[in-house]
């Protein structure tokens, strides 16, 4: 159940850092190669973010990996308050994005740039917390959750596709992956998207 409960936790990270490279490489184009801005793809994307990785993907670790890391052990709790404060440092990023975005359509002075800075600054904070995770916090649960521990981690997050909540976001997050790639550009398309 260990392995089982990392590799979602890991497959998750994997598609969140793919559609942030999709935000990053449109950025690059948009800045570097003069590329019009899709608008239309740049929101689907942080409609991802919001659906996904917010709503669900960061509650899940703060309820359950984390706090079972913290009954465990207090050595990761600085590491864990860190990532906490992550992610609330992130939720309101996005919204800020999304309301640049909408400035940048409107043709706001200024937004353009504040759109792309803000990208970077979110892109970055995103990839480092996601490695931080990886590499410094999985080691440590790895060596002193339980069994029981594993199974519950395990069931939380398989629990984000059980139809007996009458949710499913890993649907909708699909949904919006799949839109993401119907509108992407070849280089960040089909071919290089898990
Ligand atoms: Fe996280
Ligand atoms: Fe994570």
């Amino acid at each position: 159940m260990r392995t089982a409960a990392i590799q979602i936790i890991k497959d998750e990270h994997s598609a969140i850092s793919s559609v942030l490279y999709a935000l990053r490489y449109l950025v690059r184009q948009m800045r570097e190669a003069a590329m019009a801005p899709n608008f239309p793809l740049l929101r689907a994307i942080l409609d991802y973010i919001v659906s996904y990785p917010n709503r669900w993907h960061h509650p899940k670790e703060d309820d359950y990996l984390f706090l079972a890391v913290k009954r465990r052990t207090k050595e990761a709790n600085a590491l864990i308050a860190a990532l906490e404060k992550e992610h609330q440092v992130g939720y309101p990023l996005i919204e800020n994005l999304k309301q640049l975005l909408l400035d940048f359509q409107n043709d706001r002075p200024g937004a353009r740039e504040d759109f792309f800075n803000l990208v970077d600054r979110y892109t970055e904070l995103e990839w480092q917390h996601m490695r931080r995770e990886e590499d410094d916090l999985f080691p440590i649960a790895e060596r002193v959750l339980t069994a029981d521990d594993w199974k519950e981690i395990y069931a939380a997050f398989r629990e984000n596709d059980n139809p007996l909540f009458g949710i499913k976001p890993k649907e909708e997050a699909e949904r919006l992956y799949r839109r993401i790639l119907t509108l992407a550009p070849a280089p960040i398309g089909y071919a290089s998207m898990p």
